[in-house]
């Protein structure tokens, strides 16, 4: 039997803008996880069971293009194993779906750690990394690669695409509160009307890109310098790019609207938006009473973790 796990994920900074190049911040989120373990045991075949998703089949009976199916396809062809031997691959994890969290890219690493190490034949961090992003490919259209990258190497990362892997340094210790507002969006749609927009007049798009890149390259120096207030008014100023991109959404807005009241230095959407997950930049000690004030303004959880 092998078994991995994966955490989950925040964009704290520059979500879609990265996909047009801009830099990003991210941070792990090991709080939430997925795991996958592989056993000898099979009922047939390659055998799937991912009670997340009520899905129990065997890998012949999904189409080429299940992100499943193809990342535990591409282990076996990275691999060169012809024959697979049976087995079954269980899946299970705490990251809500569609939810800006990381959990296709979780699952992904996952499974690519557990499957290639059920074969004898440990795939690299790097080897990881690069056939994650394909699988982020099936779930997201035209992914920027971070996801993969901060959930593979598990630490902060200041990511630009396709660019070679860089952490940053946290001057002093910070605590995020993630509100969910049970809304799932796949990101996919969020990129595509994005595009849609950049589309339609590169000109002004690519001005709201430079100034997201530059919001993101201060709060990289916000967070060097420890300097928490400056963070906090960032994270504001990058949600109203978000806005001005339609990938907010009222119930973001809402949760946004009700961290900051509630004392948040900043607030934000995270990931691709439309619904899925807010963050709000707090003191250590309000972290509980601003998990609560969320739940008041409609998240259906919260999640506290800390950034060091
Ligand atoms: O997976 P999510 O929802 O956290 O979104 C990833 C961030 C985007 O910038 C919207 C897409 C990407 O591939 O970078």
């Amino acid at each position: 039997m092998n078994t991995a796990s994966a955490p989950g994920k925040v964009i704290l900074f520059g979500e879609h803008a990265v996909v047009y190049g801009r830099p990003a911040l991210a941070v792990p989120v090991t709080q939430l996880k997925a795991t996958a373990t592989i056993t000898k045991k099979s009922p047939r075949g390659i055998w799937i069971e991912a009670p997340n998703i009520n899905l129990s089949k065997d890998i012949s009976q999904l189409p080429p293009d299940h992100p499943l199916a193809a990342v535990i396809n591409s282990v076996f062809s990275a691999l060169g194993t012809s024959h697979p031997p049976a087995c079954t691959v269980y899946i299970q994890s705490t990251i809500p779906v569609a939810s800006g969290l990381g959990s296709g890219a979780a699952v992904s690493v996952a499974i690519l750690r557990a499957l290639s190490a059920f074969l004898g034949q440990p795939l690299s961090d790097e080897q990881v990394n690069e056939m994650a992003f394909e699988a982020e490919k099936i779930h997201h259209g035209i992914p920027s690669g971070i996801d993969n990258t901060v959930i593979t190497y598990c630490k902060p990362v200041y990511f630009i695409k396709g660019r070679p892997v860089k952490t940053f340094h946290v001057g002093a210790p910070f605590t995020i509160v993630i509100g969910d507002t049970g809304i799932s969006a796949p990101t996919k749609a969020s990129v595509r009307s994005v595009r849609k927009l950049w589309e339609a007049d590169k000109p002004r798009w690519e001005k709201v890109f430079d100034r997201v890149g530059e919001i993101v390259w201060n709060a990289r120096q916000a967070i060097e310098r420890g300097d928490l207030v400056d963070l906090g008014n960032l994270m504001n100023a990058n949600h109203a790019l978000l806005q001005r991109m339609t990938v907010s959404s009222p119930e973001l807005d809402r949760l946004v609207e009700a961290a900051r009241k509630s004392g948040a230095l900043g607030a934000k959407l995270s990931g691709g938006g439309r619904g899925g997950n807010m963050i709000a930049l707090v003191i250590k000690e309000n972290a509980p009473a601003m998990a609560e004030a969320l739940k008041s303004a409609g998240a259906r959880r919260t999640t506290v973790t800390q950034v060091e």
